[in-house]
């Protein structure tokens, strides 16, 4: 049996494949495939490991073969899940390993945008630290705040657990159904989408990216915040609408931005977000720590194990494919 991965990833997965008998081929140059590569390599493959790697349908009708397809991540917009089940290939992704780094982000990008860090840090570098100001380079606090979730599930669990932990912020959040749960843990409240704009203190987006999601945050959503609010997005950058949000902030319709995630990525250098004070961008690192990326490469390898045993997979995306 055969895998083609499309990233090299941690260590532990890939030992966990090789150590099940899997022959393990990775993509080591460090651009994307194009999908007539992807097609060619996972041509002779019985699974695909794939990192960060659009699968479109085109992709999946001409790959039926493939018994297994493990993704890298937990989001799985990038694939045609539809086709994946049509052609009967189950699809599986890495829950609730990632949970805690990718809340610690949104947590780091509202303190640093709340005290304009990042944009502080560049300053200096330019030789911009002179004479001190007391009413320059001033933040605003977040003690007693209110953070409003959008999409509270794992990830905006922790991040609220972070936020209520710090700086004793009230919870309110948005989903299309209730989650009784972080009501009773968190004393959270749900709250009508257009409600969690206007009382949103700082507002963080933990959503998956869904035709429903998609431009969610637009020029009439950034309207109705709150001229004080933080805007935070650690989810998918097409939740938001990039110029939309640029606007709102050169016309103080919000406060601040904090974004791990934008439209398109990378974003180009010489983005104008890139030089507003009072807004911190960082590359998509949401799961990017050590614990973390060895704990997804051993999801991902566990799904490609247990497809090429022909088992249901542990993680699966598509139940319907085991109909
Ligand atoms: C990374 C992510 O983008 O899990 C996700 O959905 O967005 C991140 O973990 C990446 O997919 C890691 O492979």
């Amino acid at each position: 049996m055969k895998v083609f991965v499309t990233r090299v990833i941690s260590e532990e997965g890939r030992k966990l494949m090789i150590d099940a008998g899997i022959e393990v081929e990775e993509w080591k140059e460090k651009r994307a495939l194009s999908r007539e590569e992807l097609i060619a390599h996972t041509r002779d493959c019985d699974a695909l490991l794939s990192v960060s790697t659009r699968l479109d349908k085109n992709f999946l009708l001409a790959s039926r073969h493939l018994k297994v397809i493990a993704l890298h991540s937990v989001g799985y917009d990038n694939v045609d899940v539809e086709a994946a089940t049509a052609v009967k290939i189950p699809i599986g992704n890495t829950p609730g390993v990632l949970s805690g780094a990718t809340a610690d982000t949104a947590f780091l990008l509202m303190l640093a945008t709340s005290r304009k860090a990042f944009y502080m840090h560049k300053s200096i570098a330019k030789g911009e630290w002179d004479f001190f100001d007391p009413t320059a380079n001033l933040g605003i606090e977040l003690r007693g705040k209110t953070l409003g979730v959008f999409g509270l599930g794992k990830i905006g669990l922790e991040m609220a657990k972070c936020c209520i932990g710090a700086f004793g912020m009230q919870v309110i959040y948005h989903n299309r159904n209730r989650n009784e749960i972080a009501e009773k843990e968190l004393n959270a409240s749900w709250v009508s989408f257009d409600e969690l704009l206007e009382q949103s203190d700082v507002l963080t987006v933990h959503t998956a990216l869904t035709p429903e999601t998609r431009g969610k945050f637009d020029w009439s959503a950034f309207n109705k915040m709150k001229p004080s609010s933080i805007f935070i997005n650690t989810a998918r950058g097409a939740i938001h609408n990039e110029q939309d949000l640029l606007r709102a902030l050169v016309e103080k319709k919000i406060w601040g931005a904090g974004l791990d995630v934008t439209n398109p990525e990378p974003m180009h250098p010489d983005h104008p977000l890139l030089n507003m004070p009072n807004v911190s961008v960082l590359p998509h690192i949401g799961s990017a720590t050590e614990e973390t990326r060895m704990a997804m490469s051993v999801l991902a390898a566990r799904n490609i194990i247990a497809g090429l045993k022909g088992e249901r997979i542990p993680f699966v995306v598509n139940p319907d494919v085991y109909k």
